[in-house]
């Protein structure tokens, strides 16, 4: 048995921060935000929208698109850097604002990689029978955690949210997963504080922000998104002109083109939300497959790629008949 995508969708905040709002908050320029990132605009959720909210909204869309209600549903997983709270987690919240009860429901911490991540263990419940309508979220509200005076990190991040449903089908589907991750780059890309450890001297939560070394970061984001298609391709005996759609996590224009390129994949054939909403982390792939099947790009039958890096590191892929 295999799981296939019954239905999408994607919520995104009303309030956009445009590239030119940004000159005002730092020193930076709209051209040097496009050039170097490919990004023009963020969405930010409001003060008091929560990760939960904007997945729930993503939520209620995909379960509209697969004709599915709250009764169906029996396996909820969120791919989320910015839970609401510690506890309860992510997917309980979801889990009560959809009116569903009894399920499992939790979320998994793998920062942008954590929708794929999530999609992956989705897959082996619903290919094992042990579910029947899974709904699968990646939800972020990175403005959070983004440090609004450090230019080097600000003007990439935004929020947003995307759900799929999941449900056994005979045909493949969820073809493939692929999962990887390696700590030795754990400091390349952080967050200044967090639970269980913060920085001397520092009051709870006080500077609670993303780091990153970008360089850096780009290097080995271009290295093991490559060396992830080539396994996806390999394990599956593929040839990569058979692939109609990359999705790519929606980091960087150049590390996508990167990606493309090793795929022999002209940008045509690549799903871009980049420029509109930025990098959502976990949120962004969700968002971009929905966005392409909304507007009639992607079809069903077609084989889609998917793929994701974040900190971690974490990366991953998922070979997708739609
Ligand atoms: N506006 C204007 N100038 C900026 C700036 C900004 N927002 N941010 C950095 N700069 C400056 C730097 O200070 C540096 O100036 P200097 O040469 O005087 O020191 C210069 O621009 C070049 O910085 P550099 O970091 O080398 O730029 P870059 O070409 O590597 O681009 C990133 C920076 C962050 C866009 C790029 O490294 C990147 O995308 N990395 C991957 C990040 C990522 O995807 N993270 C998420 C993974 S999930």
């Amino acid at each position: 048995m295999y799981s296939r995508i019954a239905g999408t969708g994607h919520f995104a905040p009303e309030k956009i921060l445009s590239n030119s709002d940004l000159e005002k908050l730092v020193d930076t320029s709209d051209e040097w935000i496009r050039s170097r990132s490919g990004i023009e605009r963020r969405h930010l959720a409001d003060d008091d929208q929560a990760t939960s909210d904007l997945a729930v909204e993503a939520s209620k869309a995909a379960m509209e698109a697969a004709g599915v209600g709250p009764d169906d549903i029996d396996f909820i997983v969120v791919g989320t850097t910015t839970p609401d709270l510690v506890f309860p987690n992510v997917g309980c919240i979801v889990q009560q604002q959809l009116g569903i009860h009894g399920c499992a429901a939790f979320s998994v911490e793998a920062a942008c990689s954590g929708f794929i991540y999530a999609l992956s263990i989705a897959d082996k419940f619903v290919n094992s029978g042990q579910a029947r309508c899974a709904l699968v979220i990646g939800a972020e509200t990175l403005s959070r955690i983004t440090d609004w005076t450090d230019r080097t990190t600000c003007v990439l991040f935004g929020d947003g949210a995307g759900a799929v449903i999941l449900q056994p089908s005979d045909e493949a589907g969820i073809i493939s997963t692929h999962l990887r991750a390696d700590g030795q780059y754990r400091n390349l890309l952080t967050t200044t504080a967090g639970i269980s450890v913060q920085p001397e001297g520092a009051a709870l939560r006080e500077g609670f922000n993303v780091r990153m070394a970008g360089n850096e970061v780009f290097k080995v984001a271009v290295k093991s998104l490559e060396s992830i298609v080539e396994e996806t391709l390999e394990a599956n005996g593929l040839d990569r002109s058979e692939i109609d759609w990359l999705i790519p996590h929606q980091a960087n224009m150049r590390i996508i083109k990167a990606t493309a390129k090793r795929l022999g994949m002209p940008l045509e054939k690549v799903v871009l939300t980049l420029r509109d909403y930025g990098n959502t982390s976990a949120a962004s792939v969700p968002m971009a497959l929905d966005i392409a099947i909304r507007d009639g790009r992607i079809q069903r039958g077609q084989l889609l790629l998917l793929e994701a890096f974040g900190g971690g590191f974490t990366w991953g892929s998922a070979l997708v008949r739609y």
